[in-house]
């Protein structure tokens, strides 16, 4: 902090003299001027973070030298010095912009801490400009272009960056990922950086439909192709025409439906069911799945030949415990949110909450930390949420309430289980239903039809 250069200019040389020594014993590296012109000049030159003039000086004056180094350079801290020390020059010299003002004589004890504490002055305001210079990188970087994706591991950013490189090509991509990473996200992400971004994002969930339905929704159907079929109705591969088409939980779609859609993305061309006539789309496929494609191919429970169509490029994206560094984020992140979104002051985790989250093995992802959250955003009465909340929330989900129905038959053990957690949750929201029905992560329309079922009404 020492090591600095001021630049002294005094027309008086004994007191300049004094100055000078006593600043460079305390290690700074001083320049120093008995004109204002010539400080002036060598200023131009060089530019130095702090400045010390004297205030009656001929023909240029302190406040010349003032002014005209706080417009060559707005971050040089001045201090000017007088012996005629009125509150008037006092005054002026602030307001043109002096950083502080010291009456002749002084001490060079006052003069070490007064420059002591411009440079401390400088010191902050760099920091402060390193810092938010870093926050706007990290802006840009993580938060800008996936406004709603958080998180800025290495592992992420790998994830960001080849999005980036293959939003733009038509090349079909496969999303492998365990349950709650985020694979919609970037499927959606993909799209929203596409030159079909202004086309249609239609998804396909085909992990909950049987074949028929799931056929008839992937390629529409005619009037009349089946009961129940009154009209004719486009299929999803029409409707993304232009856009993207989302197959989700790709890894579930059985042999029958493995070869149709198989031929569907060799050709491009494909019929309604019940149809004749061949319809042709320009859409581009982006799947994603929580199975191993790679291992359903080896046990022969995918085609290879689809497997290859699906995946020219992969996109893996990483379960939440093997970043961790972004879990404090993403829990401060869903906090604010939450805060946000219901116009109240923000909630805090502890720290040891904090380390508590960290550890946790996370089998469901972001999706669980998102429903965690806001567990724990509805129950806690206070602003800080702490560790011991946590704890009984993280192990509350698994493991300990099972133990107690072990000896009933399973049908009945999962309905007292139901009961139990239904129980719960309405004791810990006050028997506000609503409430409840967030803590367990249900709609309240099953809330209710629950509590009916079970004569809790
Ligand atoms: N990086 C992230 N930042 C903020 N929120 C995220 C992030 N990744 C995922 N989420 C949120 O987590 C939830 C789960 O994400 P998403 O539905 O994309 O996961 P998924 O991999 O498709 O899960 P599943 O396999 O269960 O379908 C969503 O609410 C999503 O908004
Ligand atoms: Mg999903």
């Amino acid at each position: 902090m020492n090591n600095r250069e001021i630049i002294v200019v005094d027309d008086n040389s004994s007191m300049r003299l004094g100055m000078v020594e006593s600043l460079r014993r305390d290690g700074y590296v001083v320049r120093e001027f008995d004109k204002g012109s010539d400080a002036l000049a060598a200023f131009r030159q060089r530019t130095a973070p702090v400045v010390i003039t004297d205030l009656k000086m001929n023909p240029i004056t302190g406040l010349d030298v003032l002014r005209e180094i706080k417009q060559l350079s707005p971050q040089t801290e001045i201090m000017v010095v007088s012996a005629f020390g009125t509150v008037d020059t006092a005054v002026e010299a602030m307001q043109l912009g002096a950083a502080d003002f010291m009456t002749k004589p002084f001490s060079a004890e006052e003069l070490r801490f007064r420059v002591g504490r411009l440079c401390e002055k400088i010191d902050n305001a760099k920091a402060l400009a390193k810092l938010q210079e870093e926050y706007t990188v990290l802006q840009h970087e993580v938060f800008k272009p996936y406004e709603k994706m958080i998180g800025q591991s290495t592992l992420l950013r790998q994830v960001f960056e080849l999005v980036e490189r293959v939003a733009q090509e038509d090349s079909t991509v496969l999303i492998e990922g365990e349950s709650g990473t985020g694979k919609e996200l970037i499927a959606r992400a993909l799209h929203q950086r596409s030159r079909r971004k202004d086309r249609p994002f239609i998804k396909v969930n085909c992990g909950s439909l049987a074949d028929s339905l799931l056929e008839s929704e992937l390629f529409g159907h005619e009037k009349g192709a089946f009961t129940g079929a009154v009209k004719r109705k486009k299929g999803r591969f029409e409707l993304a025409d232009g856009g993207t088409l989302f197959l989700d939980e790709i890894g579930d779609i059985s042999a029958t439906m493995q070869v149709k859609l198989l031929r569907a993305l060799q050709e491009k061309e494909f019929e309604r069911v019940g149809g004749e006539e061949t319809i042709s789309v320009n859409v581009r496929i982006i799947s994603a799945t929580h199975r191993s494609l790679t291992q359903m191919v080896q046990q022969e429970k995918f085609r290879e030949d689809l497997f290859y169509r699906l995946r020219v490029i992969p996109i893996q994206l990483p379960p939440l415990r093997e970043r961790k560094e972004d879990i404090p984020l993403l829990a401060t992140h869903f906090l604010n949110e939450l805060s946000g979104s219901r116009h109240e002051t923000p909630k805090k985790i502890s720290s040891e909450g904090m380390n508590l989250l960290t550890q946790y093995f996370w089998p469901g992802n972001i999706r669980e930390l998102q429903n965690l959250m806001e567990r724990l955003w509805v129950i806690s009465d206070s602003g800080e949420i702490d560790e011991a909340m946590i704890a009984q929330h993280l192990s509350g989900s698994t493991g300990r309430v099972a133990g107690k129905f072990d000896h009933l038959p399973l049908e009945q053990a999962l309905e007292a289980f139901e009961k139990t957690m239904i129980l719960q949750a309405m004791k810990k929201t006050g028997q506000v239903k609503n409430q409840a029905a967030k803590l367990l992560g249900i709609p309240a329309s099953s809330l209710y039809y629950k509590l009916e079922k079970y004569g809790l009404l």
